[in-house]
């Protein structure tokens, strides 16, 4: 398939490689419109449905991860048109129905429904030139991706209500303190830094990162004591599969593992 607001490449030396997807709308800062989010959804299934395909590194240019969703789109709509074209609900959340874990590389403005779709990855890698933020209030709107409830769970409420209620942009190493990002690099670093961790991924049991990623997941979705009773019974059944066998066995026997199911 060919997209035009996205670019699409698979890097990797490795068995399983990375499917690496790039917004591609510069000269709107990356302004996520519905043809881009209709074309992400495609791309990201896609790869999720190839075996050839570990990780999905989401990801943006210098400039802009994402600056938000298309404001002169969001302009024209008035509540019975948001409301019957299920605006930024219909194609927004392909990304989390994704089995294989998703990176998102962070550099520039990251805003809006930008930070709410970075929100929506697994991990998150930021350039220090990154700006992570939820504007809408200026523009006399709510969040509608998911802000005011992902950004609580991520840096909890009260710097949550801070950027929520005053609209100000945090910088990389703020949004690192407040755990929203797993590690800052410099810009030039990032997408060499990310696509490692992909690559480390990738030489894993494929299965067992998909576990790993959905029982994460799952941990700002159940109580505590029912997340831990499913992960308990996950950890058991891990030990009915050949790459507990084979990871075990590569221990005890100081070699490297040969995945028996990729
Ligand atoms: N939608 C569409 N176009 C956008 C955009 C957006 N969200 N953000 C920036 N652009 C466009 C600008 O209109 C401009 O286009 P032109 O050159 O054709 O005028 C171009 O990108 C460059 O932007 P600026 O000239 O404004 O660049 P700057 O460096 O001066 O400022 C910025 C950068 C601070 C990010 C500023 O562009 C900005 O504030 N953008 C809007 C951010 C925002 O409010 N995001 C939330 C959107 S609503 C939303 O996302 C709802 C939701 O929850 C899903």
């Amino acid at each position: 398939m060919s997209y035009e607001n996205i670019l699409v490449e698979t890097l990797g030396e490795g068995a399983r490689k990375t499917g690496l997807i790039r917004l591609n709308r510069p000269k709107a800062l990356n302004a996520l419109s519905d043809p881009l989010m209709d074309e992400l959804g495609a791309a990201l299934q896609a790869f999720d449905a190839d075996p050839g395909i570990g990780c999905i590194v989401l990801t943006g240019n210098e400039k802009a991860f994402a600056a938000g969703a298309d404001i002169p789109t969001l302009a024209q709509h008035d509540f019975m048109s948001a409301f019957q074209t299920q605006l930024i609900s219909r194609n927004w959340e392909h990304i989390l129905r994704i089995r294989k874990p998703v990176l998102g590389a962070v550099s520039g403005f990251c805003l809006g429904g930008g930070c709410e779709l970075a929100m929506m990855c697994d991990v998150l890698y930021a350039a220090d030139s990154a700006k992570f933020g939820q504007p809408e209030i200026k523009l006399g709107v709510i969040p509608g991706g998911g802000g005011t409830q992902r950004l609580p769970r991520w840096v909890g409420k009260s710097k949550a209500m801070d950027l929520l209620l005053t609209g100000r942009l945090m910088d990389a190493a703020e949004a690192e303190r407040a755990g929203l990002v797993a590690r800052v690099v410099p810009a030039a670093e990032l997408m060499a830094v990310t696509l490692q961790a992909a690559d480390t991924i990738n030489g894993y049991a494929a299965p067992v990162a998909a576990l790993i990623k959905q029982l994460t997941n799952q941990a700002f979705e159940v109580p505590l004591s029912e997340g831990v009773k499913i992960e308990r019974g996950m950890f058991h059944a891990v030990f009915g599969t050949a790459n507990q066998k084979e990871g075990m066995d590569a221990f005890l026997n100081k070699r490297p593992a040969q995945w028996p199911q990729p």
